[in-house]
């Protein structure tokens, strides 16, 4: 069989200079093809900064570059392209990918910037036939694995609540609803209520974020979840906690809390009437890593090679997005949002562009 032939959309400036806002994401993805190379071949990479593009395929090997990526989707005949762009470019640059004829589009996360940007994410994709992933990478890791074990496995009875902390809610938070939903066995919601605050000018790889929110869901399968982000929000003391019937599981416990100054293990959990925190051995895996990304390289192209249904697939990240925005809207509607959502902008970019968002400290430029 002749090998997948992978090419990458937005290679980032440099792997070994990563900022807040420049993580060069698609060395990560390469790095995850490089331990691939019986089934891929990367053969071309596009970005507006020719300089970028040339250092990127000087360090895996290859010579096609483009400062166009059209011009490349068009001449190279891929089968995989990574996207790893900011989100504003997700939805068009998925849509070309998928019309040129490639199996795979392997997207960064968040989907879109926008609601109807995610569903015609999907939509063409179905229409193609191309199977669309997004990054939501830490659904490989042993922490969140093990966690989920717990949670199904009877000793702690039923789901009935899960618990979140996160910075926000469209960025890291897409990470964050994603792995709740992992949890909860992809129900998807039935509503949901939250409110968001936005004083501050806050925007994440060109995206804009709230400063602070509450939101409150329901999901089908009878599981509540509840989330904080920005101040105040460590005080959960762990980044996720599931509530079963008779015990608790908190996954991150020993990354962030002020309020315990010792912190507990990565995965713990306390079964009712019992004094003690069972730890469980997560192998030195984190919130973050390692081997998350080479491990959702591996699983697409496993998919591409049996034809199920990716881990990361577009399905999946369509019910975090759902959530996510319907957050959004219900703050703009000041009431709960019932599901399926049906808009198709950004609730919180038209907040901010309407100046409906009170207290807000810092116009942005357009306004
Ligand atoms: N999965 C994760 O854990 C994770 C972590 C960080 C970032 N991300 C996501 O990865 C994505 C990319 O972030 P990053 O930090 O790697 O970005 P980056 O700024 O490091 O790289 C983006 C690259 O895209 C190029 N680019 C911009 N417009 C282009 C166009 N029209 N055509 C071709 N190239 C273009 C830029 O020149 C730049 O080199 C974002 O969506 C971000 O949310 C995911």
């Amino acid at each position: 069989m002749s090998k997948y032939r992978v090419g990458f959309i937005g290679t980032g400036k440099n792997r070994k200079n990563p900022s807040g806002l420049g993580y060069a994401m698609a060395y990560l993805h390469a790095d995850g093809y490089k331990q691939l190379s019986d089934d891929c071949e990367m053969v071309a990479c596009a970005d507006i900064v020719e300089e970028n593009a040339r250092l990127f395929a000087d360090t895996y090997g290859f010579s096609a570059v483009y400062t166009d990526y059209h011009e490349m989707l068009a001449k190279e005949n891929l089968d995989i392209v990574s996207i790893c762009v900011w989100p504003h470019l997700h939805c068009e640059m998925t849509v070309a990918a998928c019309a040129a004829g490639v199996k795979a589009v392997n997207c960064e996360k968040p989907m879109a910037l926008t609601f109807g940007e995610a569903r015609t994410m999907l939509q063409v994709a179905e229409q193609h036939g191309t199977v669309l992933v997004f990054n939501h990478q830490r659904r490989f890791g042993l922490p969140f694995r093990r966690a989920y074990e717990l949670a199904h496995r009877g000793e702690l009875g039923a789901l009935v609540r899960m618990e979140a902390a996160m910075g926000d809610l469209y960025d890291g938070g897409t990470h964050w609803v994603d792995m709740l939903n992992y949890f909860n066995d992809e129900s998807p919601a039935e509503w949901v209520i939250g409110q968001i605050d936005a004083r501050e000018d806050r925007r994440v790889f060109g995206a804009p974020v709230e400063t602070q929110a509450i939101c409150h869901v329901k999901y089908r399968n009878g599981v509540y979840g509840l989330f904080a982000t920005g101040q105040g929000m460590h005080t959960l003391g762990c980044p996720f906690r599931l509530i079963c019937e008779k015990g608790v599981i908190e996954v991150g416990a020993d990354s962030q809390s002020p309020v315990s100054p010792d912190p507990g293990p990565m995965l713990r959990y306390r079964v009712d009437g019992v004094a003690d925190w069972q730890s469980v051995d997560c192998k030195d895996e984190h919130l973050h890593g390692p081997g998350y990304i080479e491990r959702a390289m591996a699983d697409l192209v496993d998919c591409l090679n049996t034809g199920r249904e990716p881990e990361l697939c577009a399905r999946h990240a369509m019910n975090a997005t759902e959530i996510i925005f319907a957050c959004y809207e219900s703050s703009r509607r000041r009431g709960r949002v019932d599901l399926p959502l049906t808009i198709t902008d950004s609730p919180i970019g038209a907040m901010i562009e309407k100046g409906k968002l009170a207290g807000r400290r810092h116009p942005t430029p357009e306004g």
